[in-house]
C-alpha cells in the first residue's frame, strides 16, 4: 500500500508546510494549520474542450492593443467599483462576513441584467433561490440555474451553455476529483479556482466567486484566492444596519479607490446614489452630542453623523464604547482631550456612534468625533451647517487631510456653509466654492469658533 501524501496548509493564508506549526510564518496567526491530503489522481484532470490549445511567445511591441472589453451594467454602484463593467474573461471574487448580502447582490446581477447568465450555487436550493428571485424582481429571461458542486459538471454545463456570465456561490462548495481534500480546503479551492481561471481565460466568458470569510479555520479563507483572481470586492457593513459597502481591494483593470454604497431592502440590495443625504439624519433642530464629519473613503466623498454621549459614570470604572469607530483610538482621542486640553472626560462614560452603522478608515473623522464628545460634554449644540475634517495628534495639534476640494464640493451640494480643517491643509485658498473655511491649528480654537 503506498503511502498517501499530505501536507499542512495555514488554513488563513495558504502557507503551505511539510509539517505541523503553531505560528504561521507567512501571516503570523496562531493555530491555523490543517493537515490536507495533496495527492492528484491523474485520471480525474479537470477538462474542457478548448485546454489543448498551445501559445506562442510574441514580441510585446507586435501585441495588438486593445482596450479590454467590457460589459457595461445598469447597477450603477457595482458598474463603478468594477472600473466601468465587467471585462470580459476576468475573474472576480466578492468577499464578505456569512449573512452581509452576497448571494443577494450576485443574485440580483444575474436576474436584473439582460445577460445571458449561468448562476451555479452550491449552498441553496433551487426552489430557495427561486424564492429569493421573485422577491428581488425576476427580470432576465436568460438567466439558468444550476445546483451543483463538482467542478467538472459546472464547466460542462457552462461550455455547452455558452453564457455571457458564470457566478459560483461559492468557490468553498465546489470540488475537483482531481485533488483528494475535501470541499472547502486550501487545496481544493486553490484548485478549483486555477481550473476557473482558466476556463475563463480562454472561453472569455467572466466569472464572478462568492468567497466566504470564517475565523474559524475549517474553511480556507479567501485570502488564499486573492493573488490568483483579477478582482477582489468586499462587501460590509452592519448586518442590524441596512447600509452596506462594497470596496474594491484589487482590480487588476481599474483603480482600488471606488466605493459603492447599497441599503438592504426587503426587495433586494438598492444603490444609494446620494449617501451623503441619507447619512446624516435630517431635521432643522441641533442636537448636543452631534457632529459632522466630512469624509473621502477611497475618491468618493461622503458625509456622516458622530454621535456622542457623555454622562457621569454611575460605577467605578468609566465605560467607553464605539460602534463604528476604533475604541482604542476614541480613547486616544478622550486622553488628548484630557491632558492637552483641560477636558474632564476621566470620570464620564463615554458612548460614540457613528449614524448608519457604517465604518469608514478616513483618519478626518478625528475631529468630528472629538467636538461631538465636548458637544454633549457641555451639553451645547453645534451648528448644523458646521462641518469638521481634521486628524488630531497627540499633542492636540490639527493635521491636515487630503482631496480638500472633493470634500468642499460634496458640502456645497448639501448646503453646508461652515468647515473646520486644520491650518496646514492644502487647497485652503484659491478654490471655487462659496463654503467658508475656518482654519484652526488648535482643539481650543476650534472650541472657540464652534461655541463661542
Ligand atoms: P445573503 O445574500 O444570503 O447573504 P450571504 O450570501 O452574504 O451570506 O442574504 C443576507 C440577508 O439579507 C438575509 O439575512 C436576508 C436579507 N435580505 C433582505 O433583507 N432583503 C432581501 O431582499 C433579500 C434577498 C435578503
Ligand atoms: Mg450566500
Amino acid at each position: 500500500m503506498s503511502k498517501t501524501k499530505s501536507a499542512f496548509f495555514c488554513q488563513n493564508c495558504g502557507y503551505e508546510t511539510p509539517k505541523w506549526l503553531g505560528k504561521c510564518p507567512a501571516c503570523k496567526e496562531w493555530n491555523t494549520f490543517i493537515e490536507e491530503r495533496t495527492e492528484k489522481t491523474p485520471k480525474h484532470v479537470v477538462s474542457f474542450s478548448k485546454s489543448s490549445q498551445a501559445h506562442k511567445a510574441v514580441l510585446i511591441q507586435e501585441v495588438q492593443k486593445s482596450e479590454e472589453s467590457r460589459i457595461a451594467l445598469q447597477d450603477f454602484e457595482l458598474n463603478r467599483v468594477l472600473g466601468g463593467g465587467i471585462v470580459r474573461g476576468s475573474i472576480n471574487l466578492l468577499g464578505g462576513d456569512p449573512g452581509i448580502g452576497k448571494s443577494t447582490l450576485l443574485l440580483q446581477l444575474a436576474i436584473k441584467e439582460q445577460l445571458k447568465v449561468l448562476y451555479v450555487s452550491g449552498e441553496e436550493s433551487e426552489q430557495q433561490i427561486r424564492m429569493r428571485a421573485e422577491r428581488i424582481g425576476l427580470d432576465n429571461p436568460n438567466c439558468f440555474l444550476l445546483t451543483e458542486t463538482n467542478l467538472q459538471q459546472v464547466l460542462d454545463q457552462a461550455e455547452s451553455l455558452q453564457p455571457q456570465l458564470l457566478i459560483i456561490d461559492s468557490i468553498q462548495t465546489l470540488y475537483t476529483e482531481s485533488v483528494e481534500s475535501s470541499p472547502g480546503s486550501v487545496v481544493q479551492v486553490r484548485e478549483c479556482t486555477a481550473n476557473l481561471l482558466r476556463f475563463a481565460k480562454q472561453t472569455d466568458i467572466p466569472i464572478f466567486l462568492i468567497g466566504h470569510i470564517t475565523k474559524d479555520g475549517t474553511i480556507a479563507g479567501p485570502k488564499v484566492l486573492e493573488h490568483m483572481v483579477d478582482a477582489v470586492l468586499q462587501f460590509e457593513g452592519d448586518r442590524h444596519h441596512i447600509y452596506r459597502l462594497l470596496r474594491s481591494i484589487k482590480n487588476r483593470f481599474g483603480s482600488t479607490n471606488e466605493l459603492g454604497i447599497y441599503s438592504m431592502q426587503g426587495n433586494g440590495l438598492l444603490p444609494v446614489a446620494n449617501p451623503s443625504e441619507v447619512l446624516v439624519s435630517i431635521g432643522s433642530e441641533s442636537l448636543s452630542g452631534v457632529a459632522i464629519a466630512s469624509m473621502v473613503d477611497g475618491i468618493r466623498p461622503l458625509l456622516i453623523e458622530v454621535q456622542a454621549l457623555v454622562s457621569s459614570a454611575a460605577y467605578g470604572t468609566p465605560q467607553r464604547s464605539s460602534t463604528g469607530f476604533d475604541v482604542k483610538r476614541l480613547n486616544m482621542l478622550l486622553a488628548v482631550l484630557e491632558k492637552r486640553c483641560g477636558f474632564r472626560l476621566a470620570a464620564k462614560d463615554v458612548f460614540l456612534n457613528i449614524a448608519g452603522g457604517i465604518k469608514v478608515d478616513d483618519p478626518a473623522i478625528d475631529l468630528a468625533v472629538a467636538m461631538a464628545i465636548l458637544s454633549s460634554n457641555a451639553d451645547l449644540s453645534i451648528d448644523k451647517t458646521i462641518s469638521f475634517a481634521a486628524e488630531i495628534g497627540l499633542s492636540g495639534e490639527l493635521r491636515p487631510v487630503n482631496r480638500l476640494e472633493q470634500r468642499l464640493g460634496e458640502l456645497e451640494k448639501l448646503g453646508y456653509k461652515k468647515i473646520i480643517v486644520s491650518k496646514y491643509s492644502k487647497g485652503i485658498k484659491g478654490h471655487k466654492f462659496q463654503i467658508e473655511i475656518i482654519p484652526c491649528t488648535k482643539i481650543e480654537e476650534v472650541v472657540r469658533a464652534v461655541f463661542a
